[in-house]
């Protein structure tokens, strides 16, 4: 790898070959660590963990495992809604566009978008944002399967790489925001978030983004309860995470994945429970946790939406929404929207 060879604002780059390179910031912000976010998160009265923490490498190969569980349909139906809208994006598109992924992709989704490129353009310029080392692992398989792929990876938090991508150059970017992870978001932090995505867009520039939708509570409840217990065991690896990396004594079987659908809030909540009274010892958090018997630690929201509150959600956010596509049952949406 040869090093810094060029200085672009507060990043270095790194160039790996003539098709690879990374942008990584000078000084990364002074972050909380995993034990103080923990010893904050468990230490109040109703008791969480960031769902960010669900991500080691066994968490990651679950959630994967999650993606194609039958019950788990927003993957699966993502993926027919970017088949069938092939040909109606590719009219958005041209030839002096890139694609910008929140979140590295070597998953079919990325994929079918390249698919699109590639009709329309000789080499495709690909920038996937993402603060994890994943994103130079999947990079290098994507750049075996696609001869024309060139990558710049921002190596950085969302809003980080979105501040670079905006100071960057004068091409146009298709920002793309898929599997419906902001629905992972509380409310408040995903509207600053979506602000903060148009307020880094120049005209001309595109936003792609994935949002499951409301539905029959028996098939949402369903898709968080699996039956091989597979979104179980990645609920509860937040736990061996904890024991792994932060010197814990949680013992996984005095716990339970509970997953329930609040109409009301229109999510997924999901939550760890405490099926004793019992107390766990975090020692790289300095943390002594006791927990009542049923005590619910929260894990995760999953928002899902109405598409008029899409609708409000966007142009809310300083969008003008260009086409929304939905799967045949109506169970997710696809919306493309430019800056107002
Ligand atoms: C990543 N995110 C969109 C998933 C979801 O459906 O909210 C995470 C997940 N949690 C349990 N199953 C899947």
């Amino acid at each position: 790898m040869s090093d810094t060879i060029q200085k672009n604002h507060d990043y270095k780059k790194f160039v790996i070959d003539s098709k690879l390179q990374y942008f990584k910031p000078h000084a990364t912000k002074i972050e909380k660590t995993f034990a103080e976010e923990i010893y904050f998160s468990l230490g109040q009265d109703s008791k969480f963990i960031d769902p960010k923490f669900f991500y080691d490498k066994k968490g990651s190969e679950l959630f994967e495992k999650i993606c194609s569980l039958p019950e788990y349909y927003p993957t699966r139906t993502e993926i027919s809604i970017l088949k069938k809208m092939h040909d109606e994006l590719s009219s958005y598109i041209d030839d002096d566009f890139r694609l910008v992924e929140l979140g590295s992709g070597t998953s079919v989704k990325t994929r079918l978008i390249f698919d699109i490129f590639t009709k329309l353009q000789d080499t495709i310029e690909y920038f996937p944002i993402d603060i994890s080392d994943i994103l130079t692992e999947s990079s290098e398989q994507l750049l075996q399967d696609y001869d024309n792929l060139f990558i710049t990876g921002i190596v950085d938090t969302y809003d980080g790489g979105l501040e670079f991508l905006k100071t960057y150059d004068d091409k146009k970017n298709l920002i793309i925001f898929l599997g419906s992870s902001y629905g992972n978001f509380f409310t408040n932090d995903g509207f600053a978030f979506l602000k903060k995505i148009n307020s880094t867009m120049k005209s001309g520039d595109l936003f792609l983004i994935g949002l499951d939708l409301v539905k029959d509570k028996q098939i949402l409840e369903s898709a968080y309860n699996d039956s091989q217990g597979i979104t179980a065991e990645f609920n509860l690896n937040t736990l061996s995470r904890i024991n792994n990396e932060l010197d814990a004594d949680f013992d996984l079987k005095n716990f339970e994945h509970f997953a329930i659908y609040n109409e009301d809030k229109q999510r997924i909540e999901m939550y760890l429970k405490s099926l004793v009274k019992q107390s766990v010892i975090i020692s790289k958090s300095n943390l002594l946790l006791n927990l009542e018997k049923d005590e619910l630690i929260h894990t995760e929201h999953s928002h899902k939406f109405r598409l008029t509150q899409i609708d409000e959600l966007l142009n809310g956010a300083g969008f003008e929404i260009k086409h929304t596509w939905l799967d045949d049952n109506k169970h997710f949406s696809l919306t493309l929207a430019s800056k107002n």
